[in-house]
């Protein structure tokens, strides 16, 4: 999106201290917005600090572990605070963990589950009240794993598929009101996560590759453009969408 769209607006961006979190908060700052950047690596946040002062937006960082639902009510009481108003919720920040299911514990069920599908409802039941008010909206970032079955990822499916339900749920709980509840599903993209990602022996690498998209990795930039888009005033007709990002992963 060219121009100054979101001038004035203010967006918290969870996740923005790597990968596709820091993509969009990027993005947002760049068309004008008061970015409120929330991630737990303090030093990349800020040297995200750093790049947005070359550019239209501000950027206030906030270090947080969004595991408990008192640490989202304080990301956007802090939100509030510094900003006074709440204009978008991007939910970005995730876990993928591959395992063999015998080896899940359940620890590793809840910090999956924790950080993909009950972080994203605490933040949106705090941002909601505000965001009512500045007739706002909210973007998810799920995933591919949300559309489709992923094999050695049953915690982090489930908690993406549980996502689009709580998009799809807080879409007709708000439906007669203004706020855009809407989600992305990202297909592969060249982030840590991905370029990080551990493998535990004897798993299948070809139904691994089953979840691979045919024309290769995405760019987080450019799945960025398509939050924007939906973040929008040009998306307002968008509501309760989910929104396949994958290159034709998902088509068949
Ligand atoms: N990379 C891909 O191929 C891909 C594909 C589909 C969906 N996604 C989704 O995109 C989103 C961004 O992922 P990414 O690829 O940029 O990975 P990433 O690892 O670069 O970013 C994930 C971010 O989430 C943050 N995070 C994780 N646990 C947290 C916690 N407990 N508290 C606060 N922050 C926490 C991390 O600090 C990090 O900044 C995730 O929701 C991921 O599931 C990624």
């Amino acid at each position: 999106m060219t121009g100054n769209h979101f001038s004035g607006k203010t967006v918290l961006v969870t996740g923005a201290s790597s990968g596709l979190g820091e993509a969009v908060a990027l993005a947002f700052a760049g068309q004008g917005a008061n970015v409120f950047a929330v991630g737990r690596n303090i030093a990349a946040l800020e040297s995200l600090a750093l790049r947005v002062a070359d550019i239209e937006g501000t950027v206030f960082v906030c270090s947080a572990d969004l595991q408990k639902a008192s640490s989202c009510r304080s990301v956007v009481a802090g939100c509030i605070e510094q900003f006074s108003g709440l204009d978008v919720l991007v939910n970005v920040a995730g876990k993928h963990a591959v395992s063999h299911t015998a080896d899940v514990s359940e620890a590793q069920w809840q910090e999956d589950l924790g950080i993909n599908l009950s972080a994203p409802f605490f933040l949106s039941q705090a941002a909601i009240p505000h965001l009512l008010k500045s007739n706002g909206n909210i973007v998810n970032v799920a995933s591919i794993a949300g559309l489709q079955g992923q094999p050695y990822s049953a915690a982090y499916c489930a908690a993406k598929h549980g996502l689009l339900g709580l998009t799809r749920s807080l879409a007709l709980e708000f439906i007669n009101t203004c706020l855009r509840v809407n989600a992305v599903c990202p297909g592969g993209m060249d982030t840590p996560q991905v370029n990080n990602m551990q493998f535990p022996e004897g798993i299948d690498f070809g139904l691994m590759m089953r979840t691979a998209g045919l024309r290769g990795m995405m760019q987080v930039a450019d799945v960025a453009e398509v939050i924007l888009f939906l973040a929008s005033e040009q998306a307002h007709v968008i509501h309760g969408a989910v929104i396949p990002v994958d290159m034709g992963k998902t088509t068949g």
